[in-house]
């Protein structure tokens, strides 16, 4: 595409200079460990957040690095920028980033549904990378990223025709603040015999319900996001719209229930899955065990099977409980975990940049 310094760092034969805005999150935090895991295909890495976090110093490769507030000058010589800040942010900075001639990798809500701008998953569409007349390529939501992989596999060979899907997600979904709520609710209830009476976990939490509508700790929430039309919430269409844009299916029926779990990071899905074709349990077994980024872990008579606090931390995505619809033969119920921040939101956002850094770096 027209990205500014493709050509010269082809030229150079240089290692590409990538800029992480938003490296004090949630997200960002643990884009700086898979910085620090991952082969290393970069040449400088700039740090850049608020002017509130500008100077601090964070680790990415063994080195202290010092934080830049986000300015034009930030950009300055960069060929790709990963956002992880919030959606108004990257909105504005995004398209400020590919002028000043970066490839600009955006986590945010803000482009994702964008006909301009490729959503990609590289196990599943990495060649939409390409395809960028904006010069900014967008990650998925954490939600649809959880579960995305594994589909995609069973889609290449059976051909998806629905997804019924309910999230049971993770309080790190809503940034630093809803983990920092979920440990303090967790907190204040530790110890006490609450959760016995109408209220009871309500009162004793008080105000501290942070970003989430009700208290966190020892409940469940039937809500995600912001409220849309018709009684939906915004990461119930996130689901579907996405979903049908990575798999290039625009009419497939996609229903979402997502809801919010007093888990700190890992969000899990179970999934009705329906197919064009028959399927058997075998043959998902044999597609997903081979599907790479997917780990089959589904043994139910050895108590084997994915859940949070194992899969916190991991990089693929974990499938078990894989049944056979019993009155539908073209069906399979899943239950699938994924880390949301690191496939979720960071590993899927390396990956996207480490395509285009391939691309960058091609003779
Ligand atoms: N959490 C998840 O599971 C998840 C998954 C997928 C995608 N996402 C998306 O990733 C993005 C980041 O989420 P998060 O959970 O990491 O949020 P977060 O923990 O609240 O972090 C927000 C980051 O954005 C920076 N920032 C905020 N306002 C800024 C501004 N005006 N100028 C420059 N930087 C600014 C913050 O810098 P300071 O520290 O300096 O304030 C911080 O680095 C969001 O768009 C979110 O929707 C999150």
């Amino acid at each position: 595409m027209t990205d500014g310094h493709a050509a010269r760092t082809a030229r150079t034969g240089r290692k590409p200079t990538l800029a992480v805005v938003g490296a004090t999150g949630a997200v960002g935090t643990v884009m700086l460990e898979i910085l620090s895991q991952r082969e290393d295909v970069w040449g400088e890495i700039r740090l850049v957040a608020s002017p509130r976090s500008a100077g601090r110093k964070l680790t990415v490769r063994g080195e202290e690095v010092e934080v830049v507030a986000l300015s034009e000058e930030a950009f300055e010589g960069v060929d790709v920028a990963m956002f992880d800040v919030p959606d108004e942010v990257s909105a504005r900075w995004a398209p400020i980033a590919a002028a000043k001639g970066a490839v600009a990798v955006d986590n945010s809500g803000a482009f994702r549904m964008d006909p301009d701008v490729p959503l990609v998953v590289p196990e599943v569409n990495a060649h939409a990378a390409r395809m960028r007349p904006r010069g900014i390529i967008s990650n998925p939501n954490c939600t649809t990223l959880s579960m995305i992989v594994a589909m995609g596999a069973l889609h290449a060979e059976f051909g998806l025709s629905e997804l019924i899907v309910s999230s049971y997600q993770a309080a790190s979904g809503a940034g630093k603040d809803g983990v920092d709520t979920l440990r303090a609710q967790l907190a204040a209830v530790v110890g006490t015999e609450l959760g016995t009476q109408p209220g009871d976990v309500r009162r004793a939490v008080g105000d501290t319900t942070g970003p989430f509508p009700a208290p966190l700790a020892l409940n469940v929430v039937p809500w995600a996001g912001s409220l849309k039309e018709d009684g939906w919430s915004s990461e119930e269409l996130k689901v579907r719209n996405e979903s049908r844009k990575i798999l290039g299916l625009p009419d497939l029926r996609v229903t979402a229930t997502c809801v919010r779990v007093p888990v700190i990071t890992t969000h899990s899905l179970t999934v009705h899955a329906r197919f064009e074709n028959e399927v058997t349990v075998d043959q998902a077994h044999e597609i997903l065990a081979n599907a790479p980024g997917v780990v089959l872990f589904d043994n139910p008579a050895e108590g084997e099977f994915p859940t949070p606090a194992d899969v916190v931390g991991t990089d693929p995505t974990w499938v078990g409980r894989v049944r056979r619809s019993l009155d539908d033969p073209n069906a399979l119920e899943l239950f699938v975990c994924g880390d949301n921040l690191r496939k979720g939101a960071a590993l899927n956002t390396a990956q996207i940049a480490e395509v285009v850094a391939a691309e960058l770096t091609a003779p």
